[in-house]
């Protein structure tokens, strides 16, 4: 299986991205999350992205490109993949392209989290995120047992340097300019499936492995 999963900030992708790399069997691969595991390791690569991530921007394509064609190499994805944030802009996406041709394989289905803007801006500032295995939480709508506490490896939880009210506003304009005209791209690859991700977890989870049922 190889999926994409998209949708604006906060819908629910790494959320949902966790659950459907266990049900699939495939490498959850996150640019988010590799840049962050980047600046955290105080890397060459690390201290040019920082800038990028606190402001809300997209890091530039040539770098982003680069690392999701080196990451598609290692063996594990030969069974499958799932790109989480990647990709963001319509060059990235013709870039996807070109890797898949070479590698001789094809996108089995993109699955897109639909959530208003509202909805994510409490989403993201409401946010906790374990700095050892990186599960997300919501203070509210998804708590941990221990407040500041990973349920599922005990780790210490924190908030999104880009998680800020201000950060996520324009965030969400970087979205709508540059990713949303991604959607009509793999509409007309006839990829595109529908997930209302204004459900809560469980719901959202339940939809898209419906739609998973139906690709095995
Ligand atoms: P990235 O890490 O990809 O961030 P994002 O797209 O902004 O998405 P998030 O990770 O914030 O949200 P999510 O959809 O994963 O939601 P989550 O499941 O955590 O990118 C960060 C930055 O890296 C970018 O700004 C850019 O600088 C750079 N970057 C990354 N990829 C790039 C690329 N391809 N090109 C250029 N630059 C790139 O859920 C959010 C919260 O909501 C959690 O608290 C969760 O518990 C809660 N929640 C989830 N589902 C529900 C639900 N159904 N109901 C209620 N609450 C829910
Ligand atoms: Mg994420
Ligand atoms: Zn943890």
């Amino acid at each position: 299986m190889r999926l994409l999963i998209m949708g604006p900030p906060g819908a629910g992708k790494g959320t949902q991205a966790a659950r459907i790399a266990g049900y699939c069997n495939v490498p959850h691969i996150s640019t988010g999350d590799i840049f962050r595991a980047a600046i955290k390791a105080d890397t060459e690569l690390g201290m040019k992205l920082k800038g990028y991530l606190d402001a809300g921007q997209l890091v530039p394509d040539a770098v982003t490109i680069e690392v999701i064609k080196e990451r598609l190499k290692e063996p594990d994805c030969i069974r499958g993949f799932l790109l989480d944030g990647f990709p963001r802009t319509i060059p990235q996406a013709e870039a996807l392209d070109r890797m898949l041709v070479d590698l001789g394989v094809r996108l089995s289905a993109v699955l897109n989290i639909a959530v208003s803007p509202e909805a994510l801006l409490q989403r993201l500032t409401g946010r906790r995120i374990c700095r050892k295995c990186g599960t997300p939480y919501h203070v509210v709508f998804n708590p941990p047992a221990v407040p500041g506490v990973c349920d599922r490896c005990g780790g210490e939880l924190y908030q999104r340097s880009d998680d800020t009210e201000e950060t996520v506003k324009e965030r969400l304009e970087v979205y709508t300019k540059q990713t949303a005209p991604l959607l009509e791209y793999y509409r007309k690859q006839r990829l595109l499936k529908e997930i209302n991700g204004e459900l809560d977890i469980e719901d959202v989870w339940k939809e898209i492995q419906g739609v998973l049922r139906g690709l095995c």
